[in-house]
């Protein structure tokens, strides 16, 4: 075994030791979460798509890694328009990953090892093919308001029926749709196959309270909330749809983008249903005992709207709206960068509410290692972890995949294809991924050198990185981030970020992470004498060594380290 790896299990075993001894924070404030596109884990029956028995197989490697707990895209039956997030019957699991059975498996597996297990839970809309749209469609009892429908308005030039406002969807093309047998539009914030439930309809609200009673009921530990900005549109008095103004971003009047979207995005009654479920999460968990069952709240919005999702004062909502500030990071980014993307969600929210997470990925965004840059996809897993509180990693991101061009066709393309390949566990075929002759999506060919069975053999690989990281998350100095001290962030240079987490008079460790193409040097930081404790490939030292912060010292090109100092 080389010395570095020695180092490596030296680390794990320490941070074992003062493991979970800052009490006061609760799961969901210090976890380490990971994201399960299920499609694209682990195939277990040989069909080229993932599925449950495949994830079950899994949960060690989860386990290995240090992960707290994973959410899944959704598992439940759908016609796979948008992969998923069009759901049919949100009770039931979709027989392309398994059955009922399989996912109370999972659940066990994953119990038993100490993971939690996330849901995603899709309100915002179903599936056209949804048995509560086609009893919508048919007016049935108390179906009838289900959705959002209109007649539209007749246009006073040409006499033609016209959509009820000029809202454009998500993916384009008007938000309206033409249901001939109801004879009305329906509204759909995503594609046609989406229509928006009516989040106004009280059965609606109880239909949904019932989805999460289910889960719940079978164990499962929290939920992401798909898509809050757009649960509700604006709608006056009159009953109509006021049209939004345009943007003058683009031209092309079918873009999503045309619109400045001020009623149809961020509307101030979405919180009120934040509110409501929260309030029975709690009531749940007071009648049922157990851990808190946290809400993940997937939203594309300020810090000021994502502050009010946490807690207007009075009310309170979801604990973890997801701090997507990272994804816009780019390859032309810097320390100053992550600094100011790091202030913008501290200065809000953290002083509000003395939270934080950090994601760097997901399914719809280009992968950290290729929007970022592969020699910079240890400093983000590095980042992710030792910023205080809650890291989302997407699977893949933690042996720093990238994306892959799939080559779709127009007619079977997603655009985000290529970050939802096949998760590349060996250099067996198919990346280790399935037994098929094929997979859903094709595995990225670099599979052969960048794989998970490969990056556990080499001790600075990003894979071991994101293992140390995870470690170093549940010792105290990085569980203790609530108390005075606790954390300090900075770009020290254009950049060299730095992040310190002190246990006071215990220990302290520094993050130096050098994301720029020159040496840089940096003078008498501190006082101490530190032991580098983590190190990527581009840092010459080795683990152990000692070195004399009062002194200058160096960072080498792409260069990130951890050192420690203990009292
Ligand atoms: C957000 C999801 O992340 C995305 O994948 C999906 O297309 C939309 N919501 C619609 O559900
Ligand atoms: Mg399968």
């Amino acid at each position: 075994m080389s010395s570095d790896s020695l180092r490596i299990i030296q680390i794990l075993l320490l941070c074992a030791c003062s493991a979970f001894a800052a009490s006061d924070v609760d799961w969901w404030e210090s976890a380490t979460l990971y994201q399960i596109y299920p499609r694209s884990f682990m195939d277990s029956d040989g069909d080229g798509v993932g599925d449950l028995n495949g994830i079950t197989s899994r949960l060690a490697f989860l386990k290995e890694i240090g992960v707290t707990a994973t959410w899944l895209s959704p598992i439940f039956e759908s016609p796979m328009a948008d992969m998923g997030y069009d759901v049919t019957n949100f009770t039931k699991v979709d027989p392309l990953f398994g059955t009922m059975e399989d996912f109370d498996a999972m659940l066990a597996k994953a119990h038993e090892l100490g993971l939690k297990i996330i849901l995603d839970f899709v309100p915002n809309h179903s599936s056209d093919q949804c048995e509560w749209f086609q009893k919508s469609i048919r007016r049935e009892d108390g179906y009838d308001d289900f959705y959002i429908w209109d007649d539209g308005k007749i246009d006073p030039q040409t006499g033609v029926r016209i959509p009820p406002s000029n809202w454009n969807s998500e993916f384009n093309g008007s938000a309206w749709s033409w249901n001939e047998q109801r004879q009305q539009y329906y509204f759909h914030w995503f594609l046609v196959e989406q229509p928006d439930l009516n989040l106004r309809s009280p059965m609606v609200h109880q239909h949904l309270i019932d989805i999460m009673k289910f889960w719940l009921a079978r164990g499962v530990d929290a939920f992401r909330i798909d898509a809050v900005p757009h649960f509700f549109e604006m709608r006056l008095a009159n009953g109509t749809y006021p049209d939004e103004p345009v943007s003058g971003f683009t031209n092309d009047t079918n873009s999503n983008r045309y619109y400045s979207h001020i009623y149809t995005f961020n509307q101030p009654e979405n919180l009120e249903i934040l509110y409501e479920w929260r309030e029975f999460l709690d009531e749940y968990q007071r009648q049922h005992g157990g851990d808190t069952r946290a809400m993940v709240a997937e939203a594309y919005a300020t810090a000021d709207i994502l502050s009010d999702y946490i807690s207007n004062g009075t009310h309170f909502g979801t604990q973890l709206p997801m701090n997507f500030n990272f994804i816009s990071l780019r390859s032309n980014m810097n320390a100053k960068d992550i600094e100011r993307f790091a202030n913008s969600w501290m200065d809000v929210i953290w002083t509000k509410h003395k939270t934080a997470n950090w994601v760097f990925g997901n399914h719809d965004n280009s992968r950290p290692a290729t929007r970022i840059g592969e020699k910079r996809a240890d400093m983000m897993t590095i980042i992710a972890h030792a910023l205080p509180g809650t890291s989302v990693t997407y699977y893949g991101d933690e042996i720093g995949m990238t994306d892959y061009d799939t080559k779709c066709t127009p007619s079977n393309c997603d655009f985000r294809d290529p970050v939802r390949t096949p998760l590349q566990w060996s250099s067996a075929k198919n990346g280790g991924f399935s037994t098929g002759n094929s997979t859903w999506l094709p595995v990225n060919s670099n599979f052969k050198t960048l794989n998970v069975q490969r990056q556990r053999g080499v001790a600075r690989s990003t894979l071991n990185i994101y293992k140390g990281m995870t470690a170093l998350k549940k010792t105290l100095a990085f569980k203790s981030y609530k108390e005075e001290g606790g954390f300090a962030y900075e770009a020290l240079t254009e950049q060299v970020f730095q992040i310190i987490r002190t246990a006071p008079k215990l220990e302290e460790y520094r993050v130096l992470a050098n994301f720029g193409r020159q040496i840089e040097y940096l003078y008498g930081l501190t006082n101490k004498t530190m032991e580098y404790v983590l190190l990527n490939a581009y840092s010459p030292h080795r683990f152990g060594d000692k070195v004399d912060l009062s002194k200058r010292i160096t960072l080498m090109p792409y260069e990130a380290v951890v050192l420690r100092w203990v009292a």
